[in-house]
């Protein structure tokens, strides 16, 4: 296998952050690895824990992670929502929706009211992961709420009826720090930030910090920051291992152990509209997200 070949994970390259699992070696990080074992399946279902996937820098994973970590959980038997968050659709067009086409979006249920969310919701070809799609309509939606009462609680509302019949709702947020990023915390329990791994990636995280820590004294007193992922990690790269260290310098124990490491086969995965966790199954990176859905749960962040 070519060092190329070893880094994009092929089937027998070594996954980052699982090395350290068998030796008790530093993992990806710097910290030693510890197991996260496969969770137990589910008796019952609900009530779901929302996690807000935010980080208002550009291109840094967020869509990527909420629909491979959704397929991860769901592989789990979780029962998982994803809710697409941004106007560019993203997520629902990563999941095979033709979101340009449909009538009624997050967007209508944000702006009527009087609709159900059960009639917005569609399932994916992955069985237990079901979507709120979004397209362009929710670019609207900022200027609207803007004069509404509550208007930072409205996508809380808009979930409530179906928090009953999931485990994890995923809301992939569009990059920026606007109305509606704030209504995905405010709806949140946890905010899971992914990372790039390149030079800039802590520059505004502050300012992303600073946002949630309003949204807590403010809106949503139990929001808590549930962890932090480095994405697009080059373990051949000093770069890349400077920049996961300087993050688990500032942010310690809330870095996720497992980091996802720079494939293509995520944009070809994307291209297929599939998770990579069916796309490319055997793949690191599809092992990477199922790591992580198995540290969410061990660290009690997901059920
Ligand atoms: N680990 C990775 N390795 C290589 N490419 C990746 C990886 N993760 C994501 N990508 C690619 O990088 C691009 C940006 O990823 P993604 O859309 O998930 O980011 P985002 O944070 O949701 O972006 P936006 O802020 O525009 O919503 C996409 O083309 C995606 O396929
Ligand atoms: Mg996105």
């Amino acid at each position: 296998m070519t060092s190329q070949a070893a880094a994009e994970g092929g089937s027998h390259a070594r996954l980052p952050g699982t090395e350290g699992a068998e030796k008790g070696q530093a993992g990806p990080t710097g910290r030693p690895l510890p197991a996260f074992p496969v969770p137990a399946p589910l008796q019952q279902h609900g009530p779901a824990r929302i996690i807000a996937m935010c980080n208002q820098k550009g291109g840094v994973g967020k869509t990527t992670s909420t629909i491979n970590l959704g397929a991860a959980l769901a592989e789990y038997g979780r029962k998982v929502l994803l809710i697409d968050f941004d106007p560019q659709g993203a997520l629902s067009v990563g999941l095979g929706i033709r979101a340009h086409e449909l009538d009624t979006t997050i967007y209508n249920l944000l702006v009527e009211p009087s609709r159900d969310i059960h009639e917005v919701i569609q399932q994916t070809a992955t069985p237990g992961l079901d979507i709120v799609p979004a397209n362009i309509d929710l670019s609207a939606a900022e200027v609207q709420l803007v004069g509404e009462v509550a208007r930072e609680m409205v996508l809380a509302r808009v979930l409530r009826p179906v928090l009953d019949e999931y485990d994890v709702v995923l809301i992939d947020c569009q990059p920026s720090l606007g109305l509606l990023t704030v209504n995905a915390l405010t709806a949140a329990h946890g905010v899971l930030i992914p990372l790039e791994c390149e030079f800039f990636a802590m520059r505004g995280v502050a300012l992303l910090v600073e946002t949630i820590e309003k949204v807590t004294d403010r809106l949503n007193p139990r929001l808590q920051v549930d962890g932090i992922l480095a994405t697009m990690y080059d373990g051949r790269t000093l770069h890349s291992r400077d920049v996961v260290k300087s993050v688990v310098d500032h942010f310690g124990e809330k870095v996720f152990h497992t980091v996802i490491t720079r494939t293509v086969k995520f944009p070809d995965a994307t291209l297929a509209a599939e998770p990579i966790t069916s796309y490319a199954s055997t793949h690191g990176a599809a092992e990477a997200y199922r790591q992580l859905a198995r540290e969410l749960i061990a660290r009690g962040e997901a059920a």
